[in-house]
């Protein structure tokens, strides 16, 4: 059976860590992503490792380009990251629906048509399938009335996943992030904090527009998980909270103020949480894919300014 991975979404901030982290195993995965801007790969690996791998530039709604990709590749297992953000979905529903739900269901048919070679998928799930109105730690069996579009083509996914599994055998496990942090964070509504650890690694002010308590996900812990997930999905439609780091915007302030002291008072935040619980009910993953790395905040964020510091010197 073989061992190669893809990566959908291959380029973006979880994607490059997901290939990184496959790196590391002693895979050269295949990145499958809409774009050809490699910047995030870059800031992330250096240029030995960006030579094993594999880019394919395609639509995640095509799936004959996809099908290729897979079977030209052999690849065994696979980790479906592509998708529109909340702000993307927010300003072209059409596109987001296409993109997240459409794309995911060829991904799964992809899956099935190969289900001799192909064991099973991890994909990106989200926090945002819950709401502000639900309980806090939220229960790790999930939200049912998203707050969001982009929450509600999450909660469809996770759905697609169930009936590919109850159907066809089509094993997965799904993953929800919270707040993602770290180098390669530069979009997306929770971004904030990560721009805010940019704009201080160069010693300028930033405002983050949410303030409250949330989980903090430091981005190459969320990179492994998937990485280890793609390969362990044998059984089932598995959904897991990512086991990420609470902390209130005022604790992630004073992590990034303690890395780059002379930004003190000068990262700044508004007071409007975001429209989820607080905190998630975890456990469900390392019952899956064994431990699971958890950065503490403040070496998470320390290690992230230090990167944005060492690349903006070497560029
Ligand atoms: N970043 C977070 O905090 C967070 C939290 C929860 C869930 N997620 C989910 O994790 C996944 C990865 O997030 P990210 O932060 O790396 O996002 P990102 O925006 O950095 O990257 C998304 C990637 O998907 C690609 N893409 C978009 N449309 C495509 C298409 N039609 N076909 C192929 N590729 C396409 C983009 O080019 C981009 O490289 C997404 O599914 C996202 O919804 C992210």
């Amino acid at each position: 059976m073989p061992e190669r991975t893809l990566v959908t979404g291959a380029l973006g901030c979880i994607g490059a860590w997901t290939i990184k982290a496959l790196l590391e195993q002693g895979e050269d995965p295949v990145g499958f992503d809409l774009g050809g801007d490699t910047q995030r790969l870059r800031l992330i690996l250096d240029d030995a490792e960006l030579e094993r791998v594999t880019l394919v530039q395609g639509d995640i709604t095509d799936a004959e380009a996809l099908g290729r990709a897979l079977d030209e590749h052999e690849v065994g297992h696979v980790v479906h990251l592509a998708a529109l953000q909340v702000p993307f979905c927010r300003a072209d529903p059409v596109l987001g629906a296409r993109v997240n739900v459409v794309g995911t269901v060829t991904m799964f048919e992809a899956a099935k048509a190969r289900r001799d070679r192909i064991t099973g998928l991890a994909y990106a799930s989200s926090t945002a399938v819950y709401s502000a109105s639900d309980p806090s730690p939220a229960p790790e069996s999930g939200g049912t009335r998203p707050g969001t579009l982009y929450g509600v083509y999450k909660l469809a996914n996770e759905g697609t996943a169930r009936v590919f599994w109850q159907d066809e055998r089509v094993p997965s496990i799904g993953i929800r992030p919270y707040v993602v942090y770290g180098p390669g964070r530069d979009q997306g509504m929770t971004s904030g904090p990560t721009l805010a650890m940019q704009a201080a690694a160069r010693g300028e002010p930033y405002e983050i527009v949410y303030g409250g308590t949330a989980q903090y996900d430091y981005a190459p812990d969320v990179g492994a998980a998937f990485a280890r997930a793609g390969r362990t999905a044998s059984e089932g439609a598995h959904v897991a909270n990512f086991p990420g780091v609470a902390a209130s915007l005022e604790e992630a302030v004073a992590a990034i103020e303690a890395a780059a002291p002379t930004v003190a008072g000068k990262i700044t935040w508004r007071d409007e949480p975001l429209p989820f619980p607080p905190l998630l009910e975890t456990g469900e993953l390392e019952r899956l894919i064994g431990d699971v790395p958890c950065t503490p905040l403040a070496e998470g964020v320390r290690r992230t300014i230090e990167h944005f510091r060492r690349r903006a010197v070497s560029e």
